[in-house]
């Protein structure tokens, strides 16, 4: 496995396998690599003969007084995680953006609601970089997260709207055995925060049952609160039901996305749950 810290060498390599007709697939990530981001790349793998992934702790997209400085980066085992996984090269820009940096890609409507409300610049950072990877690795595939189901949407939009010629495939999300989406912010957790982050899956699971009873969305609302209400020290910041495909308002009889941001301690953690009718 190569691993490249600048621009100009991955494209070499890219531009080699090209030429001999290969096809790539490309997992994005900040790092902290777990199962969930694994599964990514397992799938970029059976569908691509060769696999890049980039590790990029992206600062455009958090805002400030958020985690990038804390944020983990345990680029050895990252890179030994990749390398056991079949990945061909490894994309750690050592830096991606000049100090004069000014140009920005916005996906306008997708990015307001849900955790567009309270991280603003958050998709507009995302966008951006990913463009930027896309420019610079080319792949045939990108793969992404349903975990972070705006970010999928907002990416698969972008490539909509500026005609890139990438496909953008969408994964399930991986949990642990107790229900939480896996994440590299729940290393944050405490012992105790850490056995009570599964309510959250639980929480929009029961929401959805509410939903396919025909109950309508404010009971749903009520019965994941009830459940949220039970994680010690929650705060939660949204918990809304939205329509799948545009994030807006959703129709009566579904489908439903239920999706929620709720603080456990000083972590901030996101899941979602798509609901059919
Ligand atoms: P990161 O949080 O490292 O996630 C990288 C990819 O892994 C994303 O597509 C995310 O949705 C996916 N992922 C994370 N947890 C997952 C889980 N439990 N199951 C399935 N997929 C999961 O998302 C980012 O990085 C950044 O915003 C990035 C796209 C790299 C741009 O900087």
């Amino acid at each position: 496995m190569k691993i490249l810290r600048a621009v100009e060498p991955m494209r070499e390599a890219v531009r080699m396998w090209r030429r001999q007709g290969k096809t790539v697939g490309f997992v994005p990530t900040m790092g902290a690599l777990h199962e969930g981001h694994l599964s990514l790349i397992h799938r970029a793998r059976v569908e691509n003969d060769r696999v890049v992934v980039s590790v990029f702790v992206n600062p455009t997209q958090f805002g400030p007084g958020e985690d990038l400085t804390r944020y983990p980066r345990p680029f050895r085992r990252d890179a030994a995680l990749c390398r056991r996984a079949g990945v061909e090269a490894l994309f750690a820009p050592r830096s991606f953006y000049p100090l004069d940096y000014q140009t920005w890609v916005t996906v306008e409507t997708l990015s307001q609601p849900l955790c567009g409300r309270f991280r603003p610049g958050h998709f507009r950072g995302v966008a951006t970089v990913v463009l930027k990877l896309f420019n610079v690795v080319q792949p045939d595939r990108a793969y992404f997260g349903q975990k972070d189901y705006q970010q999928w949407r907002v990416i698969e939009r972008l490539v909509r709207d500026l005609d890139v010629p990438v496909t953008v495939v969408g994964c399930p999300t991986v949990r642990d055995k107790a229900g939480l989406a896996l994440s590299s912010r729940n290393a944050y957790l405490s012992a105790e925060e850490r056995t009570a982050a599964p309510l959250l899956a639980r929480s929009l699971r029961d929401a959805g049952q509410v939903l396919k009873s025909g109950q309508g969305v404010a009971a749903a609302r009520r019965a994941a609160r009830a459940v949220l209400g039970r994680i010690g020290n929650a705060r939660v910041q949204y918990l809304d039901v939205v329509d799948p495909f545009t994030l807006a308002d959703p129709r009566p009889d579904g489908p439903w996305l239920v999706a929620a941001a709720v603080y456990v301690g000083r972590t901030r953690l996101i899941d979602n749950r798509w609901v059919k009718p």
